[in-house]
């Protein structure tokens, strides 16, 4: 009993220690990155404060700790192993990720302050091959979805933009898969991991379901690639490069699916067209985890900060994406939903598919 506890106790330390360094390690890059960029304020436009009415600073800290409080229960409860991203081994590549952050800088900085959003369009689109919603460089980002270099700096840019959170926030939504599906044999659950990116989420994933027949689908083939590189260890994993609105699989293929990120950069059109797609390759009893974006009124002290998100990044869909009705959309679709979990900035529907 009592070295249990003493495990406990030592688990809990590891954790504290690992995430307060990464947390420090990406937060201080966001201090430095606000610090060396132009300001928010552009003439005629409203002031950037995100953290300006009286309590807020308190409110978001609150929401910010909870969450790793949330991810350490989630670790003790066995729902998935604690990271293991904090090592000697990384720190080279975590000095070159933040040194490339830096040197890119300066042009996204200079996109926000022209409001340049659609460079990338230029050039890419000759074969008609991209919708053109899609080809646009959203949070202002280099290349948009369309580099190698993109898909390999865009971890430490989110984690930048989140001071050290994403990781946690998406494994908040693994934590509601892992609750639907333990217990059951993982060798015959057939995972989609819907706009898969470079393959951040599937990792978490087979971390802790190793056996899993995973799929990734994302219409970026620079980010597919980064994908399949990291996952390499997997030899079940497979990831397809194509469009969730029109969806590659045959009806009822898969047995669980997940979509992290990927809402509030549709259209509102699109996404009605991804939710149906998403119904259709479900089997029945299938779970679907949804994790984007808090919308306005699931954490009102976080309001003001989700209205400035599209005036400070290039969030072309975000301001309808925040009063969208998924529970609706989904509902139109066959889905229940089955939990509902904030995670600081995200929020975590996980459904059922009737
Ligand atoms: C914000 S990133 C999220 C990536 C990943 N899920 C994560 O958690 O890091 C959005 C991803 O959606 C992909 N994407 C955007 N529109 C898509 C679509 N219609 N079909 C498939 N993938 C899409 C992009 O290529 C990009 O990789």
């Amino acid at each position: 009993m009592a070295s249990m506890s003493l495990m406990r106790d030592l688990g809990r330390a590891r954790y504290a220690a690992a995430q307060g360094a990464r947390v420090a390690w990406y937060m201080g890059q966001y201090l430095l990155a606000r610090r060396i960029s132009g300001p928010f304020d552009r003439p005629g436009e409203p002031k950037f404060e995100p953290q300006a009415a009286e309590g807020d600073t308190v409110r978001i800290r609150a929401a910010f700790l909870d969450l790793f409080a949330r991810d350490r229960a989630n670790i003790e409860a066995g729902l998935y192993p604690a990271p293991n991203d904090i090592r000697v081994t990384r720190a080279i590549e975590a000095l070159r990720s933040s040194a490339n952050f830096f040197r890119d800088l300066p042009k996204v900085d200079q996109r926000r302050l022209e409001r340049s959003g659609t460079e990338v369009r230029a050039g890419a689109n000759g074969e008609g091959r991209y919708p053109n919603y899609y080809l646009q460089n959203f949070h202002y980002q280099t290349g948009g979805w369309l580099s190698q270099d993109s898909a390999k700096l865009y971890d430490t840019q989110v984690e930048i933009l989140f001071g050290g959170a994403a990781d946690a926030m998406r494994r908040i939504a693994l934590g509601s898969l892992a609750r639907a599906i333990r217990g059951t044999d993982q060798r015959r659950i057939k995972l989609l991991d819907v706009a898969s990116g470079n393959g951040r989420f599937l990792r978490q994933a087979l971390a802790a379901f190793p056996r899993i027949p995973a799929t990734g689908l994302d219409l970026s083939p620079a980010y597919c690639e980064e994908a399949r590189k990291r996952l390499s260890d997997w030899p079940q994993v497979e990831i397809v490069t194509g469009a969730i609105e029109h969806a590659p699989f045959d009806d009822e293929s898969f047995d669980a699916a997940t979509c992290i990120y990927l809402f509030h950069e549709l259209p509102p059109r699109v996404r009605r067209d991804a939710a149906r797609e998403i119904g259709r390759i479900l089997k029945p009893g299938a779970n679907f985890v949804l994790a984007d974006s808090i919308q306005t009124g699931d954490a009102a002290d976080l309001d003001r900060m989700l209205e400035y998100f599209p005036v400070g990044f290039h969030e072309p869909y975000f301001t309808s994406y925040l009063k969208e009705d998924f529970v609706g959309l989904f509902a139109e679709n066959g889905f229940e939903v089955e939990e509902t979990e904030l995670a600081f900035l995200t929020k975590v529907t996980r459904f059922r598919k009737r």
